[in-house]
């Protein structure tokens, strides 16, 4: 596999800065000399440019910063696209979660050309499945989810085309442990699976991702891996925006990834969400560096 880094700087889409600052953390934290030392060729495309919001501009209430979020999109997906193009392995690192919609509109556009399929397994603490008109909060990162399965706002519903992105009978939410009120309306409304910290707790990290996968894998020929470092616990991940108690505990973070080299369909990642603002000394960011190693297939033995 030949990776190729993109940086998507974006903290338009939450209600805290810093986020933008993820990419850098995560390099700092020694991204580029661990993967290599997987023996895998290695090119940092370096950061997707963001706009900066027009002072006096007010912001959308509904949807706070939509046009420069969806141009940062716009972007970000050609990046992807092109990548792919290449028979490269596209890791994007954010960049608060809205970023998902530009590498997604990039994996779908790409695979769609090919008359391929790709599923999606989508790890946060939220569900991101809100729109303009559910959102409590008008933060577009709390929407992307929605946004790629066709619900939401144009500019980021249709960056692939006017057909959804993604088939919802191929995507999977793991990890959530909080809903907004009418979040929750829409996961049933779209039909989603999903397993909660609950189903975790219940079922043990590794029968969910069993199941998870065969979502992902049904029909498809790869899947695309989301994934929020704020789905982890606190205590891993101090240093993310939106924390909520009660994530994913070290091993069992690890696990998902792992199970998810295994199957050697992964066609692209992400990770999002990391800032180094609220962090202590970069920890966020080197758990990221650890769970891309396994997510490429690092083992110990
Ligand atoms: N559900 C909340 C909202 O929509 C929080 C979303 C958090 N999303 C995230 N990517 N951290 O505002
Ligand atoms: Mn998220
Ligand atoms: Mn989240
Ligand atoms: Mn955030």
């Amino acid at each position: 596999r030949k990776v190729s880094l993109i940086g998507a700087p974006l903290d338009l889409g939450g209600a805290v800065q810093g986020a933008s600052l993820g990419p850098t953390a995560v390099r700092m934290a020694g991204l580029e000399r661990r993967i290599r030392a997987l023996d895998l060729d290695f090119e940092d495309l370096g950061d997707v440019p963001v706009a900066v919001p027009a002072s006096g501009d007010p912001p959308e209430p509904s949807a706070r910063f939509i046009r420069e979020i969806a141009l940062h999109c716009e972007a970000l997906r050609d990046r992807v696209d092109e990548t792919l193009t290449r028979g490269r392995f596209p890791l994007v690192i954010g960049g608060d979660h809205a970023v998902a919609c530009g590498t997604i509109s990039g994996v779908a556009r790409n695979f769609r050309r090919r008359g391929q399929k790709v599923g999606l397994i989508w790890f946060d603490a939220h569900g991101d499945m809100n729109t303009p008109e559910t959102s409590p909060s008008g933060n577009v990162h709390g929407m992307p989810l929605a946004a790629c399965l066709g619900f939401g706002h144009r500019s980021l519903t249709e960056l692939a085309g006017a057909a959804p992105m993604l088939d919802v009978s191929n995507c999977v939410l793991i990890g959530v442990h909080e809903l907004d009120a009418r979040e929750k309306e829409m996961i049933r409304k779209v039909g989603i699976r999903i397993y909660t910290m609950r189903e975790i707790d219940m079922m043990g990290m590794q029968r969910v991702m069993e199941e998870a996968l065969e979502i992902a894998n049904d029909g498809t020929d790869g899947f695309h891996v989301s994934f929020d470092v704020d789905g982890c616990d606190v205590s891993i991940a101090p240093g993310t925006g939106t924390r909520v108690p009660g994530g994913t505990n070290f091993r069992e973070s690890h696990l998902v990834l792992e199970n998810v080299a295994d199957s050697g369909r992964l066609v692209s990642l992400e990770l999002t969400e990391v800032n180094p603002i609220l962090d202590h000394a970069n920890r966020t960011a080197e758990l990221a560096v650890g769970l891309v190693e396994s997510a490429l297939g690092k083992l110990v033995l």
